[in-house]
């Protein structure tokens, strides 16, 4: 089966993970320091600090708690995204305001969101999808018109350009996963970056179940002698283990970025024109692709599927639209048709490291096989 995502490891990550379980520090401790350097290095961040947690939705979650949002606060936020980005704004007692996409991107559509806006409406989540941040620039200066806070989930996004800067190194709150299929994986991790030092100062205290040491951990086992607790907090740290896996992707990443890139302008330029097919507007030379997503129209998507996984090629539905889930039908009155005959549409194709350039032709031929 070739699979549609895949973490893409090797001797390197082995050894580093061996390293780790022989210095038998395992909690938070020097290598998730070194990995917030490496990060703020490679995202050329400056001022604004990582914060490495244990996964992406924690990040999200500690982002928002870092906002002050009260109890019935809004939060505006794309349906289709992974329920991830629902359940950070629920687990800090604010409400997600589902909204619309674009029909072309897949992005979300500000003046849908605009229509949604109420006095409890504090900050938007924006989801870049698939690795397309769209234009930060117009979101941050429509988000600063309305007073909102931006919350950026760049889940999808890790390695992806704005403007010739890396997504990260300019915004509000931008939270990167690390889990296993991303672009860099930790094994599972996640990162926040913060615009200014006193978020960070919260967000790491809230990682660490607000416990406040005397000495900071910096560089090197925690102490464990002395501590206050000064509000509330998770047990969101990053493990060591995790922390030297992603030292290790991270010297990998401009390789694993070229072969995203690359797989991606492969399929664009064999699957531009296909009848029946409709594919996302995106500028691969800036964009990191995490997914390959398309648009099947005229109610094909169903046949394309099992065609595909009869010649043995995994594909995924990212993602069904979360206004539509039991937990969250109550959460909006107002229809979204645009994503509900999206979610009938979308289909993600493989799209990883380890793809061979033949697996790739495969795929590209059984996809035109089938339509055309
Ligand atoms: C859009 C989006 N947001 C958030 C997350 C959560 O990241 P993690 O799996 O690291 O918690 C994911 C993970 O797939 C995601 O796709």
């Amino acid at each position: 089966m070739i699979r549609v995502s895949q973490p893409v490891t090797g001797a390197e990550e082995l050894d580093a993970l061996k390293r780790g379980l022989e210095m038998a520090y395992f909690g938070h401790s020097a290598n998730v320091v070194e990995l917030e350097k490496a990060l703020a290095d490679f995202l050329g961040t400056g001022e604004r600090p990582v914060v490495c947690v244990n996964s992406g939705t924690a990040a999200l979650q500690l982002a928002l708690a870092c906002l002050d949002l009260q109890p019935g606060d809004e939060v505006l936020v794309p349906s289709l995204t992974f329920v991830a980005s629902f359940q950070a704004i629920t687990a800090v007692g604010a409400k997600p305001v589902p909204c619309e996409v674009r029909e072309n991107d897949l992005l979300l559509d500000l003046d849908d969101a605009d229509r949604r806006i109420t006095p409890r409406t504090k900050a938007v989540m924006v989801v870049h999808y698939a690795g397309n941040p769209g234009d930060l620039a117009g979101l941050y200066a429509w988000a600063k018109e309305r007073g909102l806070r931006v919350v950026e989930d760049a889940a999808h996004a890790f390695g992806s350009s704005y403007g010739g800067k890396k997504v990260g190194s300019q915004g509000d709150m931008v939270c990167f996963s690390f889990d296993s299929l991303k672009n860099i994986t930790c094994g599972e991790g996640g990162a926040l970056v913060c615009p200014d030092a006193e978020s960070a100062r919260r967000a790491g205290l809230m990682r660490g179940l607000g416990m406040q040491r005397p000495q900071a951990t910096q560089g090197g086992p925690p102490s464990r002698s002395a501590y206050d607790v000064v509000c509330q907090g998770w047990r969101y740290h990053m493990s060591n283990l995790n922390a030297l896996v992603g030292l290790e992707q991270i010297k990998k990443a401009p390789g694993f970025f070229a072969r995203r890139q690359a797989i991606a302008k492969r399929y664009d330029q064999a699957l531009a024109g296909v009848p029946g097919l409709a594919l996302l507007p995106m500028d691969y030379d800036q964009a990191v692709p995490f997914l390959y997503t398309l648009r099947v129209l005229e109610g094909r998507r169903a046949g394309l599927i099992e065609h595909l996984r009869g010649q043995d090629i995994e594909t995924a539905v990212n993602y069904p639209p979360n206004h539509m889930h039991s937990l969250y039908q109550g959460l909006t009155n107002a229809p979204l048709p645009v994503t509900e005959k999206l979610c009938e549409q979308i289909l993600s194709l493989p799209m990883h490291g380890a793809l061979s350039d033949e697996q790739v032709g495969f795929i590209i031929e059984q996809v035109k096989n089938f339509l055309t």
